[in-house]
């Protein structure tokens, strides 16, 4: 059975209202990714970074998701092989459209981390620098976001799965941030097919065998459909 890896960002989000990071008006055009995404800005500033994440849980914790998202939970459900999604994105709504699994590898915004002795939990809804760790009781918690400079989560099982997919496919991502960008380069060590489904050409658009372009909403349910349908 092909088992298929579809690596997600920004983009696939956007029609749900989330904001995406490097297009016009994005997320680092408003603020510096080096004061609210480093943990150097942290230590500098963590009221600010708070701030930052709160509005964001609050502003995810509102969104619906899209035809994208409902499209790849219908893929999972009905292809006959395995379906890895695999997101950069730290919203829910893969979860949200009907997903059974969703491999977080920059973390989500649902949950909290301590700083002082790596205990996770629930993220509450306002997180300050002085909420406590429940395990530890310091008031260490930071939002359980990867930030630039630190190690995304589960890459050993996401390099598992992409040596054994049979085709790969990047929506809504930029391909500007690794190890992410570079996914498509391990599938197709591995014999996959490759396609990218974005906007505009990302990157490493270079890489891919196909490319789609247009709004996730309109382009991903259209290859769930051809992928189900054997036309792609
Ligand atoms: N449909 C499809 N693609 C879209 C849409 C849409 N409606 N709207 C925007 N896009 C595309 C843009 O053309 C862009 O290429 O989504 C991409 C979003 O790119 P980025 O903003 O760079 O987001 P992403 O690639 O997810 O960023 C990766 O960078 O800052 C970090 O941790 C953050 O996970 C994030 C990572």
């Amino acid at each position: 059975m092909e088992k298929i890896v579809i690596l997600t960002g920004a983009g696939i989000s956007a029609e749900s209202g989330l904001g995406t990071f490097r297009d016009k008006g994005g997320i680092w055009t408003k603020y510096p990714l080096e004061d609210v995404a480093t943990p150097e800005g942290f230590a500098r500033d963590p009221v600010l970074v708070h701030e930052f994440y709160n509005a964001r849980r609050v502003q995810a914790a509102a969104a619906a998701p899209n035809a994208a998202h409902q499209a790849l939970a219908r893929l999972q459900r009905d292809w006959p092989g395995e379906v890895v999604i695999v997101t950069q994105n730290v919203d829910a709504l893969h979860e949200a459209g009907g997903a059974r699994e969703v491999i977080h590898m920059h973390g989500t915004l649902a949950g909290a981390l301590c700083g002082a002795c790596g205990h996770r939990w629930q993220a509450p809804e306002v997180m300050n620098t002085k909420t406590p760790c429940p395990a530890c009781t310091r008031p260490a918690a930071r939002p359980d976001v990867v930030w630039f400079g630190e190690m995304p989560y589960f890459m050993d099982a996401i390099y598992d799965h992409l040596a054994g997919c049979s085709v790969f496919a990047a929506i809504g991502t930029s391909g500007q941030v690794y190890p992410a960008a570079a996914f498509v380069h391990e599938a197709i060590a591995a014999g996959a097919r490759t396609v990218e489904m974005n906007l505009e050409p990302s990157a490493v658009v270079s890489s891919f065998d196909e490319t789609r372009f247009g709004p996730a909403s309109r382009i991903v349910p259209d290859w769930v459909d051809r992928l189900l349908e054997g036309r792609a």
